[in-house]
């Protein structure tokens, strides 16, 4: 395939999100950002990779890892899907996430001011539902804090330490560019839990 025929980055998620009236809910948490294309296409882009997924199971929770000050791949999926989020980082500025979800109203939207280490026990101890997780360039390890926590199925997407934000524990469900974050940074990876029920129900469709 020659340079002009190479799949550059596209607008996709963009104009999905923004042809949606939730985009109106979203944007008072995006429009903080300094880049807000790239912001939005990030968190979409976890959405996409584990939707299908999240289909497949029944009510489900998603931990949102690294989910910076704004919380904002949590409150995508909460408006987007039916599953509860939990969005964990040290950094969340909670005045402004309880001011936004009050605002507008929003369930099945938490918070954790904290490192995802110390989270993890407090997570496991939560009602046993599928548990997915996302990595949004987060600065995290992934292989550590998954290691910590129950988990079925996780998306990471690695930016500046991707030594760290990809795992090096056999093959991802799902790996590759993905041409629609508006970021430099697009290498994703879906993980499944080889102990989860999920790997067994994906195995036994194989
Ligand atoms: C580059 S920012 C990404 C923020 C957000 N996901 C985004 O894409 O805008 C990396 C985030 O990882 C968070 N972080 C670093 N170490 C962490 C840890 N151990 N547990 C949870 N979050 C962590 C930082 O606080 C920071 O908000």
């Amino acid at each position: 395939m020659g340079p002009i025929d190479s799949p550059g980055p596209n607008g996709d998620y963009l104009d999905r999100l923004m042809r949606r009236q939730s985009f109106h809910v979203l944007w008072p948490l995006f429009a903080k950002a300094t880049k807000p294309a790239k912001e939005l296409t990030e968190s979409f882009s976890a959405l996409e990779h584990l939707r299908p997924l999240m289909k497949c199971v029944g009510p489900s929770r998603v931990i949102h890892v690294g989910d910076g000050a704004h919380a904002r791949t949590a409150a995508l999926f909460a408006i987007k899907t039916e599953a509860e989020n939990i969005s964990v980082d040290p950094l969340i500025n909670e005045v402004l996430v309880r001011s936004w979800r009050d605002e507008f109203s929003i369930l099945r939207f938490a918070w954790r001011k904290s490192r995802i280490g110390d989270a993890a026990a407090w997570l496991n101890t939560l009602s046993t539902r599928p548990v997915f997780v996302t990595f949004v360039h987060a600065h995290v390890h992934v292989d550590e804090a998954l290691a910590g926590l129950r988990w079925d199925a996780a998306f990471t997407l690695a930016c500046c330490l991707p030594g760290h934000q990809l795992t090096s524990k056999g093959a991802p469900h799902a790996q590759g560019e993905d041409a629609s974050v508006l970021s430099e940074d697009r290498t994703f990876q879906v993980l499944i839990n080889p102990a989860s029920a999920l790997a067994g129900q994906l195995n036994e469709r194989a």
